[in-house]
């Protein structure tokens, strides 16, 4: 059974379609790359999916249970979580207030102490930094921030918007070497949004190429970095 399926997904704000007829699955542990020019509907594809934004009809389900309808919090708690777009770390809360943040609906309190435990395990610059005022942290802190964030709801599947975004390379090498550690360690399913698809064919995965809110292509994303594929999700197919 696949870990994730979506069947003829849409958003619209108000009359503007940003996600139309979109249906993919994802299978347990995979490494999906979303890519495609801005305005495709990316984010509004991992909104959707995380319920920070409502679809205008479709199904989302996991584990063979329908998301479709709840809200972030109880889709959180069934075990998918969102790193969003520009991180949205609060800046005047410390690290440690940061990452507590969505730990509140949690049943299993306990468990919390464990995973913060984890996160810093996995992060030790962040239980280094756990006092100081988020914003303090560069930007490819604050990415390992954010992710960790989403971490402390234990989550199955974890959605990552544009994790690379205003980093240096070196600094995108080890969010993304950060990131493939986690998943290999808790048997994670992924979706990152990623727009070089240099990047998703070095960090090896699958591809799904986004256009105009539809999905224009599904493959490995070392074809996609081979071929002129993201060209033609920017100008069009040649006719
Ligand atoms: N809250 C909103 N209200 C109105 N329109 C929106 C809203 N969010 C996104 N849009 C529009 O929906 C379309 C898809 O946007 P979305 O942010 O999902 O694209 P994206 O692929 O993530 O783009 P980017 O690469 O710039 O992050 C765009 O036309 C955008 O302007
Ligand atoms: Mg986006």
């Amino acid at each position: 059974m696949s870990k994730l399926a979506v069947h003829d997904l849409a958003v619209r704000y108000g009359k503007l379609t940003a996600l139309a007829e979109v249906s993919f699955t994802v299978v347990e542990g995979e490494r999906v790359f979303i890519s495609g020019p801005n305005g495709a509907g990316k984010s509004s594809l991992l909104s959707a999916l995380a319920g920070a934004v409502r679809a205008a009809h479709g199904r989302i389900e996991m584990d063979g249970d329908i998301l479709s309808g709840l809200g972030p919090e109880a889709i959180a708690r069934r075990g998918l979580s969102m790193v969003p777009e520009g991180r949205r770390i609060f800046a005047g809360l410390t690290v440690q207030e940061n990452l507590m943040v969505g730990t509140g609906m949690r049943r299993d309190r306990g468990a919390v102490a464990d995973d913060l435990e984890t996160v810093f395990n996995a992060f030790p610059i962040l239980r280094e930094r756990a006092r100081a005022p988020a914003g303090a942290l560069s930007g490819g802190q604050q990415q390992m921030l954010a992710i960790s964030r989403a971490l402390m709801t234990n989550p199955k599947v974890i959605l990552v918007d544009e994790p690379s975004l205003g980093l240096a390379p070196k600094v995108v090498d080890e969010v993304y070497d950060r990131l493939t550690d986690l998943q290999t360690l808790r048997g994670l399913t992924m979706i990152i949004v990623e727009q070089s698809s240099a990047r998703a064919a070095r960090v090896g995965g699958r591809m799904l190429l986004m256009r105009s809110g539809r999905i224009v292509a599904d493959g490995d994303a070392t074809g996609f970095a081979a071929r002129d594929l993201l060209t033609e999700a920017y100008f069009g197919a040649p006719t």
